[in-house]
């Protein structure tokens, strides 16, 4: 097993962007950033770049961060990429006062699990952002228990890859304490091969800590969502979307 081997070993990393397809997130990050023409963006944790290519593609400056070389890599294959600058690291090798928009997006936010981690890259961010820039992620709403519909009981799904071979996936949530939850990924590449396991944890912060902490790093909060349509929290589809603006 090896934490977030979905994101760092080259055989997965195919299966991310089939897994995780284009909708309404997406839509609705895109949206934001084309409110500011020819925005300065960071896309912090920008994995496979499926949504930075596109947001470089709608004219924006953009740049890619992610610590994970090999989606990265992927990242630097795709069509458009050559409009993006990536950078292998994480917030911290952001430069200071560049960016009018800062975007975390399919949960990144919930990879920080500790609290130190959380507000150190709500700290860089902030740093890295011009005065009155904006930082949008989403978080999946605690109070909405997304993890209880996780687990797979072992029945699994099946992925024809690019290449031609095909893969199952089945996902085993392994321990659920307080709001922080560890889960196994599993792939077997068929036929038969060994099975590649992945294993993450997630933090889920309510709407409150999320105020909280956003305030203490320097943060104005334009709006929580509960869903990509602006409804209210708990009225949404379990997701606090979340815009916030450097103080
Ligand atoms: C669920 S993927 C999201 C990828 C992309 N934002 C998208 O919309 O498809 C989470 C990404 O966060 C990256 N990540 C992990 N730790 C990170 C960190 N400390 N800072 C920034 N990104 C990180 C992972 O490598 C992975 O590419």
């Amino acid at each position: 097993m090896t934490d977030q081997a979905q994101y760092q070993d080259p055989r997965l990393v195919p299966l991310y962007d089939l897994i995780n397809r284009w909708g309404a997130d997406d839509d609705f990050f895109l949206t934001l950033a084309n409110e500011t023409p020819g925005c300065r963006l960071l896309d912090l944790g920008c994995g496979t770049g499926r949504l930075t290519t596109a947001l470089a593609r709608a004219g924006h400056h953009v740049t890619g961060i992610d610590p994970a070389l090999a989606s990265l890599q992927a990242a630097q294959r795709r069509p458009g990429a050559g409009g993006v600058r990536w950078r292998h690291g994480t917030a911290q090798d952001a430069p200071s006062a560049a960016f009018d928009l800062c975007l975390m997006t399919a949960h990144v936010s919930q990879i920080f699990v500790g609290d130190r981690d959380w507000h150190g890259v709500l700290r860089q961010v902030h740093r890295a952002l011009v005065p009155g820039g904006r930082l949008a992620f989403d978080m999946r709403d605690p109070a909405a228990r997304a993890w209880e519909a996780w687990d797979s009981a072992g029945e699994r799904e099946v992925w024809s890859l690019p290449d031609g071979t095909e893969a199952e996936t089945w996902c085993e949530v392994l321990d659920v304490s307080g709001h922080v939850v560890r889960f196994a990924e599993h792939t077997r590449f068929l036929p038969g091969q060994d099975v590649l396991t992945s294993t993450s944890a997630l933090r889920f912060r309510s709407e409150a800590e999320l105020r909280t902490s956003l305030h203490a790093a320097g943060f104005e909060v334009e709006h929580i969502s509960g869903g990509w349509r602006g409804e209210r929290v708990g009225e949404g589809c379990g997701e606090l979307v979340v815009v916030a603006r450097r103080s």
